[in-house]
C-alpha cells in the first residue's frame, strides 16, 4: 500500500506546493456570488476560507517557505495586531520553528488566542507612540537582533508580501473569475494583498488585450487614500481591524491600482452585519468596507462583474460586530 500522503484539495495554483496536511489547506479558497446581488455580477473571493480564517496564511506560508529555502533560520518573530501573527504562528508551528510574537497591549483576544494556540511566544508590549523603544515593532526588531538564526517577517516592508499575492492569490482570482471580470475590489493595511493581486490580474487582463479597473479600500481617517492622492494626512482614526496604518508603505504598489475609496466605520461594520444577518455570510468589518464599495459599483454600472476579496471572516469579531 502506498505511504504518498493523500491530496487533501486542488492546490494546482500554489507555488509553494507541500505534503503537509495543514499547510496544503492555505489557498485555493472558493469564490462565490454575492447573495445580495444580481447572480454572477458581484463574487466574494472567500479567503476566511484559510485556516487562521484569513488571507494572511499565504503570506506566512510564501515568506517563511522561501526564507528557509535561503537560509538556517530556527525562529520566527513578527509584530502583528492583526491576522499575521496568527498566520505566522500556525506556519512556523508546521514547519518546526520557534515563533515569537509581538503585539501591542490593545490586541484582541481572539487574535491572542491564534497566536498562542498554536504554541508562539507572545509578547505583549505598551500601547506608545511607533518611535518609542518599548513600540511592538521595535521590540520585535531588538528580539531580531539578539536572537541567533532569527528571521524577522516584516510585512510592513516585506516585498515577499505583495510578491506572494501576484504569485498565487491574483493567480487563482483569474483563474477563477478572469473571462468576466471587470473590477477589483479590496481594503487595504499593509496593501500587499490588492497590489500583488491586481498586479497579476492586470498582466493577464492586458495580454488578452483588456483591462481591470482595480479599485483599494481604506477607512476615511486611515490615511491610504491621502498618501494615494497626494493629499494631507488626517489624523489616524478607525475601528475597523486591517484597514491601513497612516500613509504609503513600500508593500503598497500604487501603479497596478486605478482608485481609492475610503468608507466610514459605521458603514464597514453595517454591511458586515447585513452580509450576515441577510444573506448567511460571516465576514469581518474591512470585508465589510470593501462588499460596500463593490455594491456601489454592482449598482450604478449594470455591466460590471465585480470581484472583492473577502480578507477575514467574522468570528473574530462577534463582539464588535454583535455585541456577543
Ligand atoms: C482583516 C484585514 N483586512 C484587510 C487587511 C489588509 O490586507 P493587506 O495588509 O494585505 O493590505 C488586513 C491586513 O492586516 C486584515 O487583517
Amino acid at each position: 500500500m502506498s505511504t504518498e500522503p493523500a491530496p487533501t484539495h486542488n492546490a494546482s495554483l500554489s507555488p509553494f506546493p507541500t505534503d503537509d496536511p495543514v499547510l496544503s489547506l492555505i489557498g485555493d479558497t472558493p469564490m462565490v456570488d454575492y447573495p445580495g446581488a444580481e447572480r454572477g455580477r458581484l463574487r466574494c473571493k472567500l479567503e476566511s476560507e484559510n485556516p487562521t480564517r484569513s488571507m494572511k496564511d499565504r503570506i506566512a506560508m510564501g515568506i517563511l517557505t522561501e526564507a528557509l529555502e535561503e537560509g538556517d533560520y530556527d525562529t520566527v518573530i513578527e509584530a502583528s495586531s492583526g491576522n499575521t501573527a496568527g498566520a505566522v504562528a500556525l506556519v512556523a508551528n508546521r514547519l518546526g520553528l520557534t515563533c515569537k510574537l509581538t503585539c501591542p497591549e490593545h490586541t484582541s483576544r481572539s487574535k491572542i488566542g491564534y497566536m498562542k494556540a498554536f504554541g508562539a511566544e507572545v509578547h505583549t508590549c505598551p500601547d506608545v507612540e511607533s518611535d518609542h523603544p518599548e513600540h511592538y515593532r521595535a521590540v520585535a526588531r531588538r528580539l531580531a537582533e539578539e536572537e541567533d538564526n532569527a528571521f524577522l517577517v516584516d510585512q510592513y516592508h516585506n516585498q515577499g508580501n505583495p510578491t506572494v499575492h501576484y504569485r498565487w492569490t491574483g493567480a487563482e482570482i483569474w483563474a477563477q473569475a478572469g473571462a468576466e471580470m471587470t473590477h477589483l475590489v479590496s481594503a487595504m493595511g499593509t496593501g500587499g494583498l490588492l497590489s500583488g493581486s491586481a498586479r497579476r490580474i492586470k498582466e493577464e487582463a492586458n495580454a488578452t488585450g483588456r483591462d481591470v479597473q482595480v479599485v483599494g479600500v481604506d477607512a476615511q481617517h486611515s490615511n491610504i487614500s491621502t498618501s494615494f492622492y497626494g493629499e494631507e494626512a488626517v489624523p489616524y482614526n478607525t475601528s475597523v481591524e486591517g484597514l491601513g496604518k497612516g500613509g504609503e508603505l513600500p508593500t503598497m504598489w500604487f501603479d497596478y491600482i486605478d482608485e481609492m475609496r475610503s468608507v466610514p466605520d459605521e458603514v464597514a461594520f453595517e454591511q458586515a452585519r447585513t452580509a450576515a444577518q441577510k444573506h448567511g455570510l460571516l465576514i469581518g468589518p474591512s470585508a465589510g468596507a470593501a462588499l460596500s464599495v463593490a455594491l456601489d459599483i454592482h449598482t450604478s454600472q449594470p455591466d460590471a462583474h465585480v470581484v472583492t476579496i473577502i480578507c477575514d471572516g467574522g468570528e473574530q469579531y462577534f463582539d464588535t460586530l454583535f455585541g456577543i
